[in-house]
Formats: structure tokens, sequence, C-alpha cells
């Protein structure tokens, strides 16, 4: 030990004058958190637009959804539109995703939002596993606005008589993508409930609910998913607030019977703090823990990575969901424009066979995504920039190492605790590198590997294992 100590010294004297300082990051495989299930993305908006350009639709989900060709994303979130009243035009190019029953006394159509259903089984045929469908608003019909952006002034906006109607609709939703061979294993009746952000003629749809309202539509919609036969197969999620701390609200402010519908809780994490209290909520109440949405404003540069990267970072590590969402892989952002979207890939929604922005944050993304795969377990690191994953059956430990200090860093990984055979590594970067192959030029000296990271970059560090059980 005191031998390899001062080997350390004499490694990090070489970069002193350059580096911002050292860390040593110990890995512990006996410390082991949640089982992952994947990485995930909401269709919405892109999907209702690329899913109906046969010209570039294949590419598309084979980025997104395509292990080898892309993020290799696995965790579905459908919306079940509801279908704006068709003399409004005030939704965003896409936005208006189709729903079902364009009237009260309509028969369900089932040949609507055709686009939007492409990109699903695209996802299925690349290996997607995991889906859940979620409304955003009801049709617009069943609405008091009579709009299905919101109701007037941010009120809550599902007419009181049809709460019924509105529960049936989700579920012979359910019910028919079931007949086609699509199980929904999770139904999510709302979408950012509390936070009072939807209103008449807004850019997308959305719809406000009290708590007393979510307590009845649960109930609702559980009976349907029984009377139904769905049950065994779907169940309930809620409430994907935007803020953690609302999330925290909603799940006390309903009964134990709504409670019983519900299988899994979905946050997003664009506000609130309570991580580790939800985790805590959620191991209680024995619900399934995803983080459900969240988005980052895009840049040029790796600025928008290393917020993604500090996102994924605190989430799984603090509020260790078995899921993690991103909101709009591609969104709007004409003329290579940056900044005023949250789009891994941004392309021109008005002219969509034009060609596709891909960002360095879908190579940040990817540096998780492609490496950290389902059935994976989060393990401890000592270090709040680094997330640790293990997987016995391919015998594999996975470390993404983000620097996010503006210049270099040296760390000293302690791996010591792992028998390892061999390893690779990956980097993105400013300095063009995307998902870059390293050059195999590390060795690890009495169990620590010892690594210089460029500023700005997210390292990944792939290792074989020799064995997997471990020094105690
Ligand atoms: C580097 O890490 C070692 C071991 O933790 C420590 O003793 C040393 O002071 C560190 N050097 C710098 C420059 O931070
Ligand atoms: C059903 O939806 C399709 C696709 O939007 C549309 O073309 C068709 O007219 C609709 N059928 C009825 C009966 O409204
Ligand atoms: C909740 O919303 C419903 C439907 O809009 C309304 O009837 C009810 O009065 C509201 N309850 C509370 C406590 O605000
Ligand atoms: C649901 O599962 C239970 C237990 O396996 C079974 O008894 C029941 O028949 C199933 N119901 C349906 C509708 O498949
Ligand atoms: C979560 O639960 C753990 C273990 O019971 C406890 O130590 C911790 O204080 C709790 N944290 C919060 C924020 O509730
Ligand atoms: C790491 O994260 C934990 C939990 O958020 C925090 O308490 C701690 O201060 C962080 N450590 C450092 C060095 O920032
Ligand atoms: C890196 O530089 C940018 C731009 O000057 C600054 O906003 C940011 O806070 C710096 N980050 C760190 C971790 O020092
Ligand atoms: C690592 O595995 C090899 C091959 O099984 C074995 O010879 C060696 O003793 C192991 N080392 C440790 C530290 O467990
Ligand atoms: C990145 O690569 C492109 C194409 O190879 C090159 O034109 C550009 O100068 C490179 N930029 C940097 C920062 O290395
Ligand atoms: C790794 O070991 C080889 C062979 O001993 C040596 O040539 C190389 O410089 C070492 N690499 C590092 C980064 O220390």
């Amino acid at each position: 030990m005191e031998g390899f100590k001062i080997r350390l010294l004499l490694t990090v004297s070489i970069f002193l004058s350059i580096v911002n300082a050292n860390r040593t990051v110990f890995i512990n495989p006996n410390n082991r958190w949640q089982v992952f299930e994947g990485w995930g993305t909401s269709l919405c908006w892109w999907a209702n637009l690329f899913g109906g350009i046969p010209d570039v639709r294949d590419k598309v989900a084979d980025l997104v959804f395509d292990l080898s060709k892309g993020l290799g994303l696995n965790v579905i979130r459908y919306n079940i539109g509801g279908g704006d009243d068709p003399s409004h035009h005030h939704m965003r190019i896409a936005g208006d995703v189709p729903g079902f029953l364009p009237c009260k006394t309509c028969s369900y159509n089932w040949t609507s939002d055709a686009n939007q259903r492409w990109m699903l089984y695209a996802a299925k045929e690349r290996g997607a596993d995991i889906f859940e469908a979620f409304s955003n608003s009801p049709p617009y019909w069943m609405t008091n606005s009579g709009c299905s952006s919101g109701g007037h002034y941010f009120s809550d906006n599902l007419n009181s008589y049809y709460f019924d109607a509105y529960a049936d609709y989700l579920t012979e939703v359910v019910k028919w993508y079931k007949e086609q061979g699509l199980t929904f294993r999770t139904l999510e009746p709302f979408n950012e409930p509390t936070d009072r952000f939807w209103e008449y003629s807004g850019y997308q749809e959305g719809c406000s609910y009290n708590c007393s309202t979510m307590n009845i539509i649960i109930k609702k919609v559980g009976a349907y998913l029984n009377e139904k036969g769905l049950s065994n197969k779907t169940s309930i999620s809620a409430f994907d607030e935007n803020k953690i701390d609302e999330e925290v609200y909603s799940e006390h402010c309903i009964d134990n019977d709504a409670k019983s519908h519900i299988s899994q809780y979905n946050t997003h994490t664009y506000g609130g703090t309570q991580r580790m209290k939800l985790f805590n909520i959620s191991k209680q109440d024995n619900k399934r823990l995803w983080m459900s949405e969240v988005g980052f404003y895009s840049s040029k540069d790796m600025s928008t990575s290393i917020k993604l990267s500090e996102a994924i970072l605190n989430d799984m590590r603090n509020l260790k969901p078995v899921a993690w969402a991103y909101w709009q892989v591609i969104e709007h952002a004409p003329n290579g424009n940056v900044g005023n979207d949250f789009a891994l890939i941004g392309a021109d929604f008005s002219n969509p066979t034009t060609s596709l922005d891909i960002r360095l944050s879908f190579y940040g993304f990817a540096q998780y995504t492609k490496f950290i795969r389902p059935g994976y377990q989060i393990i401890s690191s000592n270090d709040n920039d680094t997330l640790a994953a293990f997987d016995a059956n391919s015998k594999t430990l996975v470390l993404v190492c983000t620097n996010k200090n503006n210049i270099s860093d040296v760390w000293n990984i302690d791996v010591s605790m792992f028998n390892i055979s061999s390893f690779t590594a990956f980097r993105t970067s400013n300095n063009n590198e995307t998902v870059n192959l390293l050059p195999n030029v590390w060795n690890i000296t009495g169990g620590i590997l010892t690594y210089q990271s460029p500023a700005n970059s997210i390292t990944t560090w792939v290792f074989s294992l020799a064995i997997t059980n471990f020094t105690q």
C-alpha cells in the first residue's frame, strides 16, 4: 500500500501544473443499488412527425432505438393523444397528436395516429421491450375549455361529467394495442398535473388535475383495467409531476384504494430536491420508481452533455430509479440552431427530410445508454461524478466518469475489489470525440487505474471480469 501511494504521487506530479486536482474513486461491489431496466424516451411530437416520413424514419429509429447504430433506448413512453378541436390551430409542429375518439357519439378510429404508432413498432423491432402509455390530455370534447392544451387560466380541465368516459377511453386504447400484440406494462393518466402549465390555446396537449380528481380517475382506470381483463399485464403509473417535491406531495394525497392500483411512481426531475425521500417513499409503498422525463437546452459544445450527465448522476445515485427517460430525443431546431430546444438531435420540423443535426449531447447520453444495459445493477462509487454498474451475466463492470471541470482532472480509480482481465475506454469531449474508442495505454497497478481526463469530457470504462465473486 505504501509503495503504491508513492507511485501515485509520482504519476500525479507530472500533471501538477496543468490539472485541477486528482481524485480517488473507490468502486464497491458489495454495496449494490438498483437493478436497472433501461434508458428511455417519450414518443409524442417527434415520433408523430418522423414516423410519417418514409425517407428518414428508419434512420431516425436506428439512431434512437438500435444499440449498434444508436442509443439503444428500450423504455418507450407512448402518448395516447386526446385530439384537439379540429377548428383549433395553436399547437407546435407535430404537437397535435391525433386521438382515437373524435366525438362523444363517434366510434373509435383505429387508423388514427399512424405516425407515432409506426415509431412505436420500430422501437419494438429494434429491441425496445418496456412500454408505457401516457396521456397529456383527454379528448378536447371531454374538457371544460373544449381545448386539449388546457383550461382557461390554467384551470383543471377534465369535465367531471366525463371522468368515467376518460378512464374508459384510456383503457380501450391499451386494450386495442394488446390485441395488436403490443402490451403496455403501465398506463399513466396524467402528465405534470399539479404545476399549472396547461392553458387554453397553448402549444401542446396538457391538462391539470387536482388531487381529488386524480384519486377518482386512478380508481376508475383501475376498475376498467380489471373489467377489461387487462390488469394482469397492465397497471397504473403516476403522477409524472414536473418536480420531485410535487411528486412527493401527490403520492401523499391519494387514498390507499387508489394506491393499490398503482405499480409505479414516475417523476420528472426539472426541479425539486427530495430525491432520497422519494426513493424512500417508493420503497415503503412497494412501487417501482422511474425518472420518466427531463430535458436540457441544447448547445454546440459539451456543456449540455455535462448538464445531462450530472443530472443522470444525481438521479441514479440519489433517487435510484430503475429507468431513466429523456423527454424528446428530436426537436425542431432549423438551420443548425441551438439553445431553444431540448433535442439530442436537432431537425427542421417544417422540412424533415433535410439533415439531422446530431449534437454532442446525443453522444454524451450514449456514453451511458450504450454501456449500462438493462439488467445491470448500479453499485456504489464514492465519487459523485462516477456512475458504476455491474453485470454478473456478462461479467462486466462499467464506469462512466464525468469531468465537469474546465481543466483536466487526474482520476485514481480504485478497482481493486475486481479481478479484471481486460478493459476498453470510450470518450466524448469537445475535442471531436464522439464515443471514440481510446487507445489501449492504461495499466492497472495495485488495483488503481490512473487516468487524466480532458476538460469537459465523459469517459466510459468497460471492464471484463475474470471472476465475479469479490474480495470482501
Ligand atoms: C493526489 O491524490 C493523492 C492520494 O489521494 C494525495 O495524496 C495527493 O495529495 C493528491 N494530489 C493533488 C495534487 O491533489
Ligand atoms: C380515421 O382517421 C384517419 C386518419 O386520421 C382519417 O383519414 C379518417 O378519415 C378517419 N375516419 C373517420 C371515420 O373519421
Ligand atoms: C377538483 O376538480 C374537480 C373537477 O374539476 C372539481 O369538481 C372539484 O371541486 C375540485 N376539488 C377541489 C378540492 O378543488
Ligand atoms: C389473471 O391472472 C390470474 C392469476 O394468474 C388468473 O387466475 C386470471 O385468470 C387472469 N385473468 C385474466 C383476465 O387473464
Ligand atoms: C431514507 O431512509 C433511510 C433508511 O431508512 C434513512 O436513513 C434516511 O434518513 C431516509 N431519508 C429521507 C430523506 O427520508
Ligand atoms: C456528493 O453528493 C452528496 C449527495 O448529494 C452530497 O451530500 C455530497 O456533499 C457530495 N460530495 C461532494 C464532494 O460534492
Ligand atoms: C467552466 O467555464 C464556463 C464558462 O466560462 C463556466 O460557466 C463554468 O462555470 C465553468 N465550470 C466549472 C466547473 O468551473
Ligand atoms: C484473478 O483471477 C485469476 C484467474 O482466475 C486468478 O489466478 C487470480 O488469483 C485472481 N486474482 C485475485 C486477486 O482474485
Ligand atoms: C473536428 O473534425 C472536423 C472534421 O474532421 C475538423 O474539420 C475540425 O477542425 C475538428 N475540430 C476540432 C476541434 O478538432
Ligand atoms: C503501461 O505499461 C506499459 C508496459 O509496462 C508501459 O509501456 C506504459 O507506459 C504504461 N502506461 C501508462 C499510462 O502508464
